[in-house]
């Protein structure tokens, strides 16, 4: 690609990790992601959380009658189910059948609405081992809990912790490291050994890769930059940006879009998480440019996410555009409102 194009073409991106909530808000957060991507995994955090095929299938319904109201038929939600400690194997069984594109595993309190999360990963085995046998991908919030660890290093102590033995004791299991926020994590996936066929794979959010943890403290508290895992240095974004731009399949696009009402982040006890929706191609284009990486981002965004699900790639072609975008300082939200990513600022890259 020429150095600095001022105009894009690719295939349709997917959305390997979003947060659209349910009710009132769905709608409004829903009509974001649909005008960009053409698929998306649906995060099962809900309040219940989507336990189980049945829940997934009602939930699905939810979706669907949004997309109806919007006018969309363009865009297809990819279903997962929260593992709790009490997921059978049976039920793992049904979700394939089903047609559930994944399981999500959230160690229990290490974000939002995972109180019911996983208390002991030992107590999943049987549910693990039958997802290894049916080829049903696990996702990973890869945080530990545990207060006694800094929070700057919930992640990296994870991967010693919990996921090389989940990864030794399941050389099979097909595992999503999600949303990952330091250099340990992009190297640990980089580098990890795999049977002929790969079984690690990794997702990275816009603002992981444009921003630091300085952004959430800059003149002052700021919470529309917190989320979890938290932002980290320097050296930990320039790695992410390293793996998301190195033509590595094990690395692909999840934006974590998380929306919170703009009272529930603006608050003495903040809710984590970013809305990154609203132009989050934009976001991720501006990051590969940042690295003269923009023919890259087609593999991360719209090639590598398809190929590790087994799903086909899209075919519709998107382009992006150097043209800065107005980012609104509020979005409607339901009864309330939503402060994006970047609000009150412009994008450099916009969706034609
Ligand atoms: O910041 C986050 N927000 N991280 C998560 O893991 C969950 C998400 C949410 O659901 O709000
Ligand atoms: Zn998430």
């Amino acid at each position: 690609m020429s150095n600095s194009p001022t105009q894009i073409q690719l295939i349709q991106p997917d959305d390997w990790h979003l947060h659209i909530r349910d009710g009132e808000v769905m709608k409004d957060v829903l009509a974001d992601t649909a005008r960009q991507f053409a698929r998306a995994i649906i995060m099962p955090n809900l309040k219940p959380p989507v336990t189980t095929v049945a829940l997934a299938n009602a939930y699905r319904t939810r979706i669907e009658a949004n997309l109806k109201l919007l006018g969309i038929d363009s865009f297809t939600p990819l279903m997962t189910l929260y593992l709790t400690d009490n997921t059978s194997a049976d039920e793992v069984r049904k979700a394939k059948a089903e047609g559930i594109a994944a399981f999500k595993l959230y160690p229990a309190g290490a974000t939002t609405n995972s109180d019911e999360g996983v208390s002991d990963i030992q107590r999943c085995y049987q549910a693990l081992e039958a997802m290894q046998a049916v080829g049903m991908p696990l996702l990973v919030h890869g945080e530990v809990t545990s207060t006694e660890i800094d929070i700057f290093d919930r992640e990296a102590v994870f991967i010693d912790q919990v996921l090389d033995p989940l990864r030794k004791d399941f050389p099979g299991l097909k595992i999503v490291f999600e949303h990952i926020t330091t250099k340990q994590a992009a190297h640990y996936v980089r580098d990890a050994v795999t049977g002929e066929k790969n079984t690690i794979a990794a997702t990275i959010t816009p603002q992981h890769l444009l921003l630091n943890r300085n952004a959430i403290f800059a003149g002052g508290i700021r919470p529309h930059n917190y989320c979890l895992p938290v932002l980290k240095r320097e050296e930990h974004r320039v790695a992410l940006l390293e793996a998301a731009t190195s033509g590595n399949p094990r690395f692909f696009l999840g934006t974590d879009s998380a929306p919170h009402a703009k009272g529930a982040k603006e608050a003495a006890c903040g809710c984590a998480g970013c809305y990154s929706a609203f132009n989050a191609l934009g976001l991720y284009a501006e990051a590969f440019e940042s690295v003269n990486q923009l023919d890259k981002l087609e593999g991360f965004a719209s090639l590598f996410g398809p190929d590790f699900y087994s799903l086909p790639r899209n075919t519709k072609k998107i382009t992006l555009r150097k043209q800065a975008q107005a980012v609104p300082t509020e979005l409607p939200l339901g009864d309330a409102t939503i402060v994006p990513l970047r609000a009150g600022e412009t994008i450099a890259w916009t969706l034609v």
